[in-house]
């Protein structure tokens, strides 16, 4: 079976790629390189043991979308392309729109007129704002707290009325939690541009010594320790996530919604000495005030996705710690240029 995967290249695209060449099925990469790097791909193919197809192109470049759709016989879809910054987006909100909203209809648009009627769309927890308990199931009310929430909100909804509208679609949203880790060859990984906005990052660029130290955003929060706690989870279990969505969700019509989380949530404080143990040093840290938007805590129940996808997340704190300093270790400056 052929998977056009949208956002390829990127963090959680790469990794999927790897997991889907695992379990048999072919995908297709179409990535604009807006935020990752055309070296990507001869690490993907010295994992998958073969050439992965990548075509470099904007997904809301509908005609382009048609043919490549049409051209490589593509049986579904998995939208990973878009923009993901809260704190870009809430300076360039326009951009965050027409990336994430008007880049999925057209998408859709393009799927509508190639006749291909399978999505596993990229969503977020941030759909569930700051939300009124934990753990967080599907079913929690949703709202959004930055443009770049509301964009997946928006498109959540879309594809809510789009389905209803053709019932013969099977359109699956998945919730991700917070993605970690990394391939565990080392050879994939997160490689933000600029400052990482994203806690774990910046642990591991202040572990390989590119920054100096973490500031941790406040420590007076209702948990245990006083900082922030979350549901951080593999990368590699959230790419497994997607292919267990494809066996288990298959065709049938219908809106599928999953958390794809652990059902566990670690503090900021948990997370930098898990890493110190992965990476043997001290990573200096400084306790900073709240940031602007952030909730106390936020952890899912994945037992939905345990009951329909058979799926759960397997891998621990350990291997995350571990597999995400092995990436930044042997690739401190994250992909080369070319
Ligand atoms: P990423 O930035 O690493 O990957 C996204 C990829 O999409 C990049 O390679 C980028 O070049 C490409 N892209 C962006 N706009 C495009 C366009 N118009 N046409 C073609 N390609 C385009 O991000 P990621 O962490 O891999 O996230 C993948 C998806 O998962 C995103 O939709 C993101 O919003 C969602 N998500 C991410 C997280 C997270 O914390 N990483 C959490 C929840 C949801
Ligand atoms: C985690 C914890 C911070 C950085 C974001 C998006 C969300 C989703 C995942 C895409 C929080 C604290 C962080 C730092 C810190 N992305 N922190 N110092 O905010 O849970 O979620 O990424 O969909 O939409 O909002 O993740 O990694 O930024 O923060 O103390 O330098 O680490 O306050 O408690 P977050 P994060």
């Amino acid at each position: 079976m052929k998977i056009l995967v949208t956002g390829g290249t990127g963090y959680i695209g790469s990794h999927t790629c790897i997991q889907l060449i695992q379990a048999g099925y072919t995908p297709v990469i179409v990535d604009n390189l807006c935020n990752s790097k055309i070296s990507v791909l001869p690490r993907i193919k010295r994992i998958a043991g073969h050439e992965i197809t990548f075509i470099q192109a904007d997904v809301r470049n509908k005609e382009a979308m048609v043919d490549i759709l049409q051209g490589h016989d593509i049986d579904a879809v998995i939208h990973f392309a878009g923009l993901k910054a809260v704190g870009e987006s809430v300076e360039h909100p326009l951009e965050y729109f027409d990336d994430n909203i008007h880049g999925t209809l057209t998408l859709i648009d393009a799927m509508r007129e190639a006749m291909i009627k399978r999505l596993i769309f990229s969503s977020s927890a941030t759909v569930y704002g700051d939300p009124a308990s934990v753990p967080i199931t599907e079913d929690f009310p949703t709202s959004a707290t930055n443009p770049y929430g509301r964009s997946k909100l928006i498109v959540e909804e879309c594809l809510t009325d789009f389905q209803k509208a053709n019932p013969d679609w099977s359109i699956t949203l998945l919730r991700y939690f917070n993605p970690v880790g990394s391939h565990p060859s080392g050879l994939l990984g997160e490689d933000p541009q600029g400052i990482p906005n994203n806690l774990m990052p910046f642990v591991a660029q202040v572990a390989v010594g590119r920054r100096e130290f973490v500031s941790i955003f406040g420590n007076d929060y209702p948990t245990q320790d006083g900082t922030g706690v979350r549901d951080y989870i593999h990368v590699m279990d959230l790419a497994d996530g997607h292919i267990a969505a494809l066996q288990h969700v298959g065709p049938k019509a219908g809106l599928h919604v999953y958390n794809l989380g652990t059902g566990n949530g670690y503090s900021v404080l948990d997370m930098i000495h898990a890493f110190e143990k992965a990476c043997g040093k001290t990573i200096p840290h400084q306790f900073a005030s709240r940031r602007s938007g952030d909730i106390a805590e936020c952890w899912a129940d994945p037992s939905k996705a345990k009951q329909d996808l058979k799926w759960s997340a397997k891998r621990n704190l350990e291997e995350m710690t571990a597999d995400a300093w092995r990436w930044q270790s042997t690739n401190p400056q994250g992909y080369p240029e070319d």
